[in-house]
């Protein structure tokens, strides 16, 4: 069965200073196959829809129903890092579920072997990797919990091209193993091609639910920060050419010469 969200709506402090309606009847059913990107501005709702949806978060309103267990790496996990050292902290998920300590050892070994953490950083202090390597830690963490459903709150942001393409590698392959992985991010060029599904929150509202080259002919991109190979596709669009959205600057540039041969 997949996850199936009916009807979600949440506001923050309800009645106080501060009210936030961050998220308004929210209808989404998500298979067990799917990577999902959650996109959208500032503020849209992303972070609280994945907090409903992985159950850290009790809605105001509607139901999630969820058919496995799931995990949820918060924005910047690597600050949640405590133990002695990185394996222990690895095994903390698979420990804390009631996994004996062998077993837990076991999946926080092969968890770090997923995300390429190199093995010599094991059993140093937490904090004294770097913060791409402790951002791969903590996602070596919730990897290790084995989860159906892998929630990921930018797990890119603020890491150089090698780690981010590291982490988009190990969900995709993920994925491919059958976690169901729902990622928001701004970072949109480094999960369009991995995922099969891209959401667009506005206003605490699901505003596009399609593939995510469909963006390419989307009228109101609603305030996401768009690769410029796309902003690109966009443009070329608007001149009757069908390009995909992650074009390249010699064929871009041979499009853009035709457009305008064709406006002379
Ligand atoms: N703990 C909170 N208390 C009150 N309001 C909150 C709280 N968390 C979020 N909000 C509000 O709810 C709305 C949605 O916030 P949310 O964090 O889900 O957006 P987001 O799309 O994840 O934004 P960002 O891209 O900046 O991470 C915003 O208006 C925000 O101010
Ligand atoms: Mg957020």
């Amino acid at each position: 069965m997949p996850l199936v969200a009916n009807g979600v709506g949440h506001v923050y402090r309800r009645g106080e200073p501060g009210e936030a309606h961050a998220l308004d009847g929210i209808d989404l059913t998500i298979s067990g196959g799917e990577f999902t990107l959650v996109g959208g501005a500032g503020g849209s709702g992303k972070s609280t829809l994945l907090h409903c949806l992985s159950g850290l978060l009790r809605p105001t309103k509607g139901t999630v129903r969820i058919d496995g267990p799931a995990a949820l790496s918060i924005q910047f996990p690597e600050r949640a890092l405590f133990a002695d050292t990185v394996l222990d902290d690895i095994a903390f998920g698979p420990l804390n579920t009631g996994l004996e300590k062998g077993e837990a050892r076991t999946r926080a070994l092969e968890a770090a072997g997923k995300v390429g953490l190199d093995a010599g950083l094991l059993s140093r202090l937490p904090r004294t990797l770097s913060h791409g390597q402790r951002r791969l830690a903590a996602l070596a963490g919730v990897i290790a919990m084995r989860p159906r459903y892998l929630f990921l709150d930018e797990p890119t942001a603020g890491l150089d091209m090698a780690a981010k393409e590291r982490v988009v590698e190990t969900l995709v392959r993920l994925n491919r193993e059958g976690t169901a992985v729902i990622v928001a991010s701004h970072d949109l060029a480094h999960f369009m091609d991995a995922c099969s599904r891209m959401l667009v929150m506005s206003r605490g509202k699901v505003v596009f639910d399609d593939r995510p080259d469909g963006l390419v002919s989307l009228d109101d991109t609603m305030g996401l920060a768009l690769p410029p190979s796309l902003i690109v596709a966009r443009w070329l669009r608007t001149r009757g050419i069908e390009a995909p959205w992650n074009i390249g600057p010699s064929e871009a540039a041979a499009h853009i010469r035709r457009a305008h041969e064709g406006l002379d």
